[in-house]
Order: structure tokens, then C-alpha cells, then sequence
């Protein structure tokens, strides 16, 4: 059940699985509570920080910090990156803009995929690779420990069949050792989803999906019943921007944006739904942090609902 008072601040969320959301944040969509980690579930995508295509610096390092410092000004605890984010210069600017982090920040990374000279993400999830990988995040984001990582398993086409249990048994390693907190997984199938949480628990699936992609329909329910979060990447698009007839038409209706109305649907979709929307603009982080609080109507979802069918 899901309750917004008059300023759009969620009250009271609960769901069937253990884990509960509360308000402790004016944010939209209040907090979500995995283990010891109380994230907001409007949070941040950091990856848009590095150069085009996830490639080099930013053209603007200043505005880059300043963003990131926004973010923890507006009360985000849920920050996403990766290493091969650059590669190193998203984790690099991170710690730059916010080292020492805030007790309560959580940089939320990923392993499972490097970069090559043409800007591509071919995998690396052999062990060696895997443990590289989790150091190179402890060092470039300056943290004794990681709060989260997903194992990133597919490619940059989408998931990918077949078996994690080796890469994912070598992150539980690690996180026995004490180098890793949390464990999810990212780009997988629920195929893979189960197979993980067969071997440990998992905090979080990051998937691809949006008002657009709707592929993990059956699996944000299957893991909100057990108290997952799940966490859509690319929730505005991504590289190709949501554009959708009936989506301008909501937006309209609702004198809202099309990004906040794709926000607040995801936001409304479930509970275990967390928000990392990129931007690499203060002024649109702003907007979109204002914007995802939009409580849409029986009408305006059965609408939005066509868009991915
Ligand atoms: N697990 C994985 O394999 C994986 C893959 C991809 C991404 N991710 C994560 O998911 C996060 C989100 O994905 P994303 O950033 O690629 O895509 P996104 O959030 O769907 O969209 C980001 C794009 O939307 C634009 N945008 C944002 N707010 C806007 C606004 N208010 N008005 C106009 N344009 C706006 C941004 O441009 P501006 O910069 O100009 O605002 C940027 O081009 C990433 O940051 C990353 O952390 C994970």
C-alpha cells in the first residue's frame, strides 16, 4: 500500500517480503531499507559523468563535482557507478566531490565488465578478473569496503544465458573476506536471478527496464514478494531518450514532463523500485528529483501501461 501526503512524500510503504520503506526523506518515494543500508529510492546514476559514451573526463570536471555535491545536498543516499565508468574517472570524480562520504551515502558499484581501446564493455568475469575488479573500486572510490556490488553479467546487447555460480560464488568470497557488504546482480536473467539467490542473498537485481522495456514485469513482482529491490537502468532511456505519443499525452494532461511522468510510474510500479536516473546536469537532476513525486492516476497508468505492450 502505498500513501503520499499533500507534498508527495510517501508515509508508509509495505510489502509481502521482510524489508520495509519508510519516510525519513522529503525525496520522493521515501527510503528503502536493504540489510544495513537505508537507500532513498530516488537516487543517482552516475555514469553520464564521464566523457561521451563513457569514455574519458567530462568536459566539464567543476560541473561534474557539483553535481555530485547536489546530489548529497538534496539528500540522495544511493549513488550508482562502476569503474569501467571512464574507465576509473566516475569513481575518480565520486571521491573527489564527496570523500569522506556521509555516513549515510551509499556507492552503490559494479564488476563483471571492462573497457577496450574502442570504448567497448566486453566481460571480465573470470576470478582474477573479478577481484581486480573490486580492488580497483576500493582504491579509485577510496573505501576499505563496498557497500554493494553487482555482479554484471551479458553484454552491452542484454542478458545473456548461462550460469554465474563461479563469478558470483568468487564476489560471496570476497564478501566473507570483508571487501564487500552487499551482493546483487545486474543485466541478467531471472534465470540467473534465481540461480544467485540460490548461493547467497542477493540486495538487488539491476536491470534494464523502463516505461518502454518492460521485460522484467513478472521479476520486479517475484522479487518485491521476497523483499528485493530492484533497480532499472536506463529509466529515462538511456543513450535514446523515452519518446512515446502517449506518454507526451499523459505528460500533458498532468503539465508534467515526459522524464517526470517516466519517474513517477516507476516510482508507482512497486516499492522495491529504486530510481538511479543519470544526468551530468545540476539543473535536470533538480528537476527530476522534484519531478518523480507525480501520484498518477488509475487513468494516466492504464495509459502508460500500453506504452511497453
Ligand atoms: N548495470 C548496467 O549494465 C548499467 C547500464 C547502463 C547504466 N547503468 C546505470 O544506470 C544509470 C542510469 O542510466 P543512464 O544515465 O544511462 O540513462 P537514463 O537515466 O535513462 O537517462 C540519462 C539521460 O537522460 C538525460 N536526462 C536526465 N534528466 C533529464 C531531464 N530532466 N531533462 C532532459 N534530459 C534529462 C541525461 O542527459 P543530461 O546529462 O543532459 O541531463 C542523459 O542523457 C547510469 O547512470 C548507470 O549508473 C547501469
Amino acid at each position: 500500500m502505498l500513501v503520499r501526503d499533500a507534498s508527495g512524500v510517501i508515509d508508509q510503504l509495505s510489502t509481502r517480503g521482510s524489508t520495509m520503506s519508510t519516510s525519513s526523506t522529503p525525496l520522493p518515494g521515501g527510503t528503502w531499507t536493504a540489510g544495513d543500508l537505508t537507500l532513498t529510492r530516488f537516487g543517482y546514476g552516475a555514469m553520464q559523468l564521464a566523457g561521451p559514451w563513457v569514455v574519458g573526463p567530462p568536459a566539464d570536471h567543476d560541473g561534474a563535482l557539483a553535481v555530485l555535491r547536489e546530489v548529497v545536498d538534496l539528500g540522495i543516499t544511493h549513488i550508482d557507478t562502476a569503474d569501467a565508468y571512464g574507465p576509473r574517472v566516475t569513481n575518480e570524480l565520486i571521491r573527489e566531490a564527496l570523500h569522506p562520504y556521509p555516513e549515510s551515502l551509499h556507492v552503490v558499484t559494479k564488476v563483471g565488465a571492462t573497457r577496450d581501446e574502442r570504448g567497448g564493455w566486453p566481460p571480465a568475469r573470470r576470478p582474477d578478473d573479478l577481484r581486480r575488479a573490486v580492488d580497483a573500486n576500493l582504491e579509485s572510490l577510496g573505501l576499505d569496503a563496498l557497500d554493494l556490488v553487482n555482479l554484471r553479467m551479458g553484454n552491452a546487447e542484454g542478458p545473456v544465458s548461462g550460469s554465474l555460480a563461479e563469478a558470483f560464488e568468487t564476489l560471496v568470497e570476497l564478501q566473507r573476506q570483508g571487501l564487500v557488504r552487499h551482493l546483487g546482480v545486474s543485466n541478467a536473467t531471472p534465470e540467473q536471478v534465481a540461480e544467485a539467490r540460490s548461493i547467497a542473498p542477493i540486495a538487488c537485481v539491476q536491470n534494464v527496464y523502463n516505461l518502454a522495456v518492460r521485460q522484467d514485469d513478472e521479476l520486479i513482482d517475484e522479487l518485491a514478494e521476497a523483499g528485493i529491490a530492484y533497480v532499472p537502468f536506463f529509466p529515462l532511456g538511456g543513450f535514446t531518450p523515452l519518446q512515446s505519443s502517449a506518454l507526451s499525452a499523459v505528460a500533458d494532461r498532468v503539465s508534467a514532463t515526459p522524464m517526470a511522468v517516466a519517474l513517477s510510474w516507476l516510482l508507482q510500479r512497486s516499492p522495491n523500485v529504486l530510481l538511479i536516473p543519470g544526468t551530468k546536469s545540476a539543473a535536470h537532476l533538480r528537476e527530476n528529483a522534484a519531478g518523480a513525486g507525480l501520484v498518477l492516476s488509475e487513468q494516466d497508468l492504464a495509459e502508460l501501461d500500453q506504452i511497453g505492450r
